[in-house]
């Protein structure tokens, strides 16, 4: 069953050196979320009857250490949305930073020395500065520093206002987060959710490429103008999007380019665009000095919803579709359904074809969404279509987590998608958009999944009713036995049969079947209705 971690259930932790302002901004934004700030050392004071500074004055920092661990761990496993404020040197502790970045979204705040020092004062409460407070921070920031870069985002406060850096923060307390090893990387779904890109960036990042599809090069542009805000250098790519971006030698070209702009291993690229220029982008950054970081800024509703999460980036070459690529996770994606609004209607409907399939895949609230608003976001409309790519992107998102390579539950995902990618080579790329071509194919699997697993006669009807309301284009004639023949050719065939993700009932998919070649043949038939 998938049931995916709802939107905003991740802590969100402060870190950063003594009057960086992580009381201040936790008490901003716990007032503003209506969260509970916790701060670790007033926790502690509170647990023990001792002030930090009493603690390591009698019994070591050791100690102290060691009692902050367990504070945390309990903070981290509360039930309520918290904001942890954290002491000091917390994040430092290799124990801490572990469970801080598999468990919360980590956001290093910063300021000048100069800044901090006048915030500071004397910092005679401050046990781990006192004496020489310029000479102890110093020391701090040099023995930090490289924890500090793994955090998930980063905030000046020497350069923003209490007011901009929560509004930089509150999108990350609410977005779904996508396991990676040890840590997770954000979707944020919503209104100018790119606003704050910058602060998704590597600490030490100092050039960026935004690498955009030429139909959304404005809204690239204004990206653009954020990060070099920020004081790193930013270029604009500009690319023809669509299917011919994804190639062996626009890749090629990509990669020249960014070496000709001197991007160095610290450095970042972002994808302002559909799933052509997100994959191919994604596939440069996996391989230009071995691994840079990107962020996806996903532009049609297929990308929105699925290709930009996931992390499988790749280029076409001639023999087939995506045979070269990577797994390469980006380090935020970014989706602001506002951009959607000069997405052609085809490409807009191609997006609702994988909708569709994950209102039939996972057991979420996603089908009454859909049972209410299909026609409003069909026709484009932003706020109906927000919480309907949350949900979606949770989905995915989810998957992904529980199998990042892709070496089992990922398959769920391709329910439909067997026969789509052989109607799409059938009928030639680009006859059909991919959502034309799944929604076909959910056609065909659903009347399987009746036959071969038990879907009630209801849920088939359903999803066949939803399919109708999706305003798809019609697929042109096509041959059943042409299918057949691509469907043999299909490149994830074990032992040369095709296996299929059918349904047991809506939410629950059901892996690795075998069909019948006359079934498979027989249904279709009756959905290409060529018989
Ligand atoms: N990596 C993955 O996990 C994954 C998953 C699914 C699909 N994909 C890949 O995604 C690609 C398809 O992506 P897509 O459907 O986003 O198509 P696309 O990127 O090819 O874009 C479709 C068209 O829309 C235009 N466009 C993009 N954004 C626009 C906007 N906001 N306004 C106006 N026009 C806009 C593009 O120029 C293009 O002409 C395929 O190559 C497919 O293989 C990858």
């Amino acid at each position: 069953m998938i049931a995916p971690t709802a939107a905003g259930s991740r802590p969100v932790a402060l870190v950063g050196l003594p009057g960086t302002g992580k009381t201040t901004l936790g008490r901003r934004l716990a007032g503003r979320l209506g969260w509970q700030l916790c701060d670790t050392d007033a926790e502690i004071e509170r647990g023990t009857g001792r002030s930090p500074a009493q603690i390591i004055d009698l019994d070591g920092e050791d100690a102290f250490r060691r009692i902050e661990l367990a504070t945390l761990t309990e903070l981290l496993e509360r039930p309520r949305a918290v904001i942890i404020a954290c002491g000091g040197g917390l994040f430092g502790e290799p124990a801490a930073r572990r469970r801080l970045l598999e468990a919360a979204w980590v956001v290093a705040l910063d300021a000048p020395d100069s800044t901090l020092l006048e915030r500071l004062g004397s910092a005679s409460d401050r046990p781990l500065l006192r004496g020489d407070v310029s000479g102890r921070l110093a020391e701090l920031r040099r023995r930090r520093q490289r924890a500090y870069a793994e955090a998930h985002l980063r905030i000046d406060t020497g350069r923003t206002s209490p007011e901009e850096a929560e509004a930089a923060i509150r999108p990350l307390a609410g977005s779904i987060p996508v396991p990676t090893a040890g840590s997770a990387y954000p979707v944020i779904v919503g209104d100018d959710a790119a606003g704050n890109l910058e602060t998704h960036l590597p600490a030490d990042c100092r050039r960026v490429a935004v690498v955009t599809d030429r139909s959304v090069e404005p809204a690239a542009r204004r990206l653009a103008a954020r990060i070099a805000a920020s004081g790193r250098e930013a270029r604009v790519v500009s690319l023809a999007g669509g299917e011919t971006a994804k190639s062996w030698a626009s890749a090629g070209r990509l990669i020249e380019r960014l070496a000709s702009l001197e991007l160095g291993r610290r450095d970042a690229l972002v994808a302002v665009g559909g799933g052509s220029v997100g994959d191919l982008t994604g596939f440069a950054a996996a391989t230009y000095c071995r691994g840079i970081a990107w962020l996806g800024v996903p532009t049609t509703l297929l990308s929105m919803v699925d290709s930009s999460i996931g992390g499988k980036t790749g280029v076409n070459l001639r023999a087939a579709k995506n045979l070269a690529g990577a797994f390469w996770q980006p380090r935020a994606v970014l989706a602001d359904p506002a951009l959607l609004r000069g997405l052609p209607s085809r490409e807009l409907a191609s997006g609702l074809g994988e909708i569709a399939k994950y209102a039939m895949i996972a057991d979420t609230d996603l089908p009454a969404l859909l049972d209410e608003g299909v026609e409003s976001a069909g026709a484009g409309d932003v706020e109906t279509l927000t919480p309907i790519i949350e949900r979606c992107a949770a989905i995915k998102a989810e998957v992904v987590g529980r199998d990042p390579r892709e070496s089992g539950l990922r398959a769920v995902l391709n329910y439909g998608h067997t026969v789509a990618h052989a109607i799409e080579a059938a009928t030639g790329y680009g006859t059909v958009t991919h959502g034309e071509a799944v929604a076909a194919g959910m056609r065909v699997a659903g009347r399987l999944s009746t036959e071969l697993v038990g879907l009630s006669a209801a849920d088939r009807e359903w999803q066949d009713r939803l399919l109708d309301r999706l305003g798809l284009h019609p697929l042109p004639p096509v041959e059943a036995a042409a299918v057949l023949r691509r469907l043999a050719h299909d490149k994830k065939a074990v032992g040369g049969e095709v296996r299929w993700v059918l349904l047991a009932r809506r939410g629950e998919p059901v892996l690795d079947q075998s069909v019948p070649a006359d079934l498979v043949r027989e249904t279709l038939e009756e959905v290409l209705q060529t018989r």
